[in-house]
């Protein structure tokens, strides 16, 4: 089972892809990771040294590979990952997809801490950041919604549900 966990940036997919994985005896990997030990560069320093379409490529080449090499995973793609080339379909073909959708509040109040290391927001200011979200969001929204889940990634229920679940182990 191959399980893609698709959403904005902020939305939670490395910490709920952990979780998931876990809880299923999965393999987990973050593609933004592989790329990173792969090219032995930060997500930033790829995006400055050779520009986002190299990352685009080298993103939609490693989810091919790790599509080919693995029976069952879990996998936390980056935010872009499934509105690039003919990659939603892709993971759509290969496993089951799950968009976490979360609200431009919470994307923000995440993000605000984290645009350091995130080189499509680092010189975006707090004030013009929501304004960003909400724009992006309204780009993506169309390749998001593809997934074959889409769940309420705030959702409080479901969130005590899974703790409850972890806690039994
Ligand atoms: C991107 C999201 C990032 C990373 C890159 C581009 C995007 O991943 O792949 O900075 O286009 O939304 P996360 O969603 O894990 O932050």
């Amino acid at each position: 089972m191959k399980i893609f966990l698709i959403g904005f940036m902020g939305s939670g997919k490395t910490h709920w892809g952990k979780l998931l994985a876990g809880k299923l005896s999965l393999d987990f990997f973050d593609l933004d990771t592989v790329i990173t030990e792969k090219e032995n560069k930060t997500i930033s320093e790829i995006f400055s040294e050779f520009g986002e379409e190299y990352f685009r490529y080298k993103e939609k080449d490693l989810l091919e590979e790790l599509v080919d090499g693995h029976e069952s995973f879990v996998l936390s793609s980056g935010g872009g990952t499934p509105c690039f080339f003919n990659n939603i379909d892709f993971m759509k073909k290969s496993g089951r997809v799950v968009w976490l959708n979360t609200s431009v509040d919470t994307l923000k109040r995440r993000l605000l801490k984290e645009r350091s290391s995130r080189p499509l927001i680092r010189n975006i200011s707090e004030a013009e950041l929501r304004a960003y979200i909400i724009r992006k969001l309204g780009e993506r929204k169309m390749y998001y919604e593809q997934a074959d889940v889409i769940v309420d990634e705030e959702n409080t229920q479901l969130q005590a549900l899974i703790e409850l679940l972890l806690k039994d182990e």
